[in-house]
């Protein structure tokens, strides 16, 4: 028997270890050697944010959650580290799969291989180049200390080639997001609000913000979502508001004619937003990925992107940080005006299977 710890921290995790779950345990109903234990952070921790996903994606309960709780981003890390570090001490397991770029990705993948266990990481190779955001330092502290990287485009596989990862560590799976979208796509279901927002299929927007660019002060948060409000001429635009965010808006609620804040959706709630939208506004990376399979444009405001498959080949739009860039894009997509978009190579749903493959070769 070979042991592998999944490693969940944040929301962006859930739906990429909800898929790596499902197909381990099919291969140990193959008869595979391969156990997991599914460790919880606790980085995001209550119902919103965490819970919901649980249960809505069926992933079982965490074995172990080190319930870190909020905290400064030195705060959080080091608390992971040293909660894992424990856990391994207690027992060791024969892998470390962490995914994503969030807090707990960086400090069990150190925690690790520190403790000599080896990491595996999922969305591997990914780079914004923009020094100012943790995630970006989280991807690169990661990539430097993993042993297999399992990545979603040729795009990564040449970044880590550049840092000088030899190809028999790198393996180009495609995509676990997008995994569980295509599995859960027939179960997306409206959100409880959509008839009392008045809701119809293309007529209003979704905008998501939580980027400390967009919404630590409220001046910028403010004046982006008036751009948007005007942008949109009238449509309703409904904003699942982030905690972080929630701390800059109290200020604003209810002034911005149009702009619905409603809590952080259920990932069938907001993905069914999503699809049915006529556009997304957002500075989230794994949004894009999702718009592109869905085929909805997409605007995001960032100077980056650690996806640029997602601009290149997909729905996505790179705008930037500057409200005064809004408007023109907005009239373009109100005009009709959005470029169709394709999807990226192996982002068909089987990532997670390949991933398993790889490791019954790897973990031995
Ligand atoms: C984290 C990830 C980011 C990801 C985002 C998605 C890092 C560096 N960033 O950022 O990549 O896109 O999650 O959500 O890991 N809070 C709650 N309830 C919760 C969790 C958090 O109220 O369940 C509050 C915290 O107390 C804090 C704020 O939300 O005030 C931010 O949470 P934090 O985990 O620090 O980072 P995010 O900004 O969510």
């Amino acid at each position: 028997m070979k042991h592998v710890d999944l490693i969940a921290g944040a929301r962006p995790n859930f739906m990429k270890i909800a898929p790596i779950i499902d197909a381990l345990k099919a291969a140990e109903q193959r008869g595979g050697a391969l156990r997991y234990r599914l460790i919880h952070t606790g980085q995001h921790y209550d119902k919103t944010m965490s819970g919901s996903f649980f249960e809505q994606l069926d992933i079982p309960e965490p074995d172990i959650n080190l319930e870190v709780g909020s905290g400064s981003q030195a705060e959080q890390t080091a608390a992971i580290m040293v909660r894992y570090e424990k856990v391994l001490l207690e027992r060791r397991s024969d892998l470390c799969l962490v995914v994503g770029d969030v807090t707990s990705t960086m400090a069990c993948s150190i925690a690790a291989r520190k403790c000599g266990v080896p990491v595996a990481h999922v969305e591997g190779g990914i780079r914004s180049g923009d020094w100012t955001m943790p995630e970006e330092i989280n991807r690169v502290v990661t990539d430097s200390i993993t042993n297999w990287f399992f990545t979603t485009s040729e795009i990564a596989n040449d970044n880590l080639r550049r840092a000088g990862v030899t190809d028999d560590r790198i393996f180009f799976v495609g995509n676990t997001m997008i995994d569980t979208l295509l599995k859960q796509m027939p179960r997306l279901r409206a959100p409880k609000f959509w008839g009392a927002l008045g809701l119809h299929e293309g007529q209003y927007f979704v905008v998501t913000l939580h980027r400390p660019a967009n919404v630590d002060g409220e001046q910028q948060l403010s004046r982006l979502l008036r751009s948007i409000a005007e942008g949109t001429q009238g449509l309703p635009v409904v904003f699942p508001v982030h905690p972080r965010t929630a701390k800059s808006l109290h200020e604003l609620e209810g002034q911005i004619p149009g702009i619905h804040y409603v809590d952080p959706q259920g990932y069938l709630e907001f993905n069914y937003l999503v699809k049915h939208a006529k556009g997304v506004v957002t500075d989230s990376g794994g949004i894009t990925e999702e718009t592109t399979v869905m085929g909805v444009p997409c605007l995001t405001l960032r100077d980056s992107t650690e996806r640029p498959e997602t601009v290149s080949v997909g729905t996505n739009e790179l705008i930037g940080t500057d409200p005064a860039k809004l408007g023109p894009v907005l009239a373009r997509l109100m005009a009709g005006q959005w470029k169709k978009g394709g999807i990226p190579e192996r982002w068909d749903g089987r990532a997670a299977e390949r991933i398993v493959a790889e490791l019954e070769r790897l973990v031995v």
